[in-house]
């Protein structure tokens, strides 16, 4: 299957950006270790970042044209903002798991709510890089259970 994960504002700067919450690695090293893991579950992986929201909404609507039977999004700062990428992904309907780094509900309070959760698979988070994985061994799993 194919698998696109997108990322939101500031997650360029992985690595040297608040590392005691965000951990060490780079998002390069992410991708890296995705790739190579979508490659032993036989999956395309597309990646993506941008600081910029409609170039997020882009990739949505790219992914639907193309076919792409599911999204892993970090929408960073837009999680608690974006009523714009919320309605790219009803409206594209494809299914996707909400990941964030950090855990959200033991930091401010306005990262507590979330413009994603309630018409996500399932939400990630504060397991660090390690959530990006979890999340695409679930994505996995989902799509094996679409085609029985
Ligand atoms: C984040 C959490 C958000 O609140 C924050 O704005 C981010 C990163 C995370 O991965 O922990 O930029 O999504």
């Amino acid at each position: 299957a194919t698998i696109t994960v997108l990322n939101g504002p500031n997650l360029n700067l992985l690595g040297v950006r608040e590392p005691g919450l965000y951990g060490s690695k780079t998002l390069q090293d992410i991708q890296d270790s995705l790739e190579q893991q979508a490659g032993q579950l036989g999956h395309r992986l597309h990646f993506f970042q941008s600081n910029a929201e409609h170039a997020i909404i882009e990739q949505i609507h790219q992914a639907y044209a193309q076919g792409v039977d599911f999204i892993i999004i970090n929408p960073a700062a837009f999680t608690h903002t974006s009523v714009a990428i919320r309605d790219a992904l009803l409206a594209t309907k494809i299914a996707f798991i909400e990941v964030h780094l950090s855990n959200v509900h033991a930091r401010e309070a306005f990262r507590r709510h979330s413009y994603f959760s309630d018409i996500a698979d399932g939400v990630i988070c504060g397991l660090g890089a390690r959530g990006y994985e979890l999340a695409l061994q679930a994505a996995h799993q989902i799509l094996q259970e679409r085609t029985q």
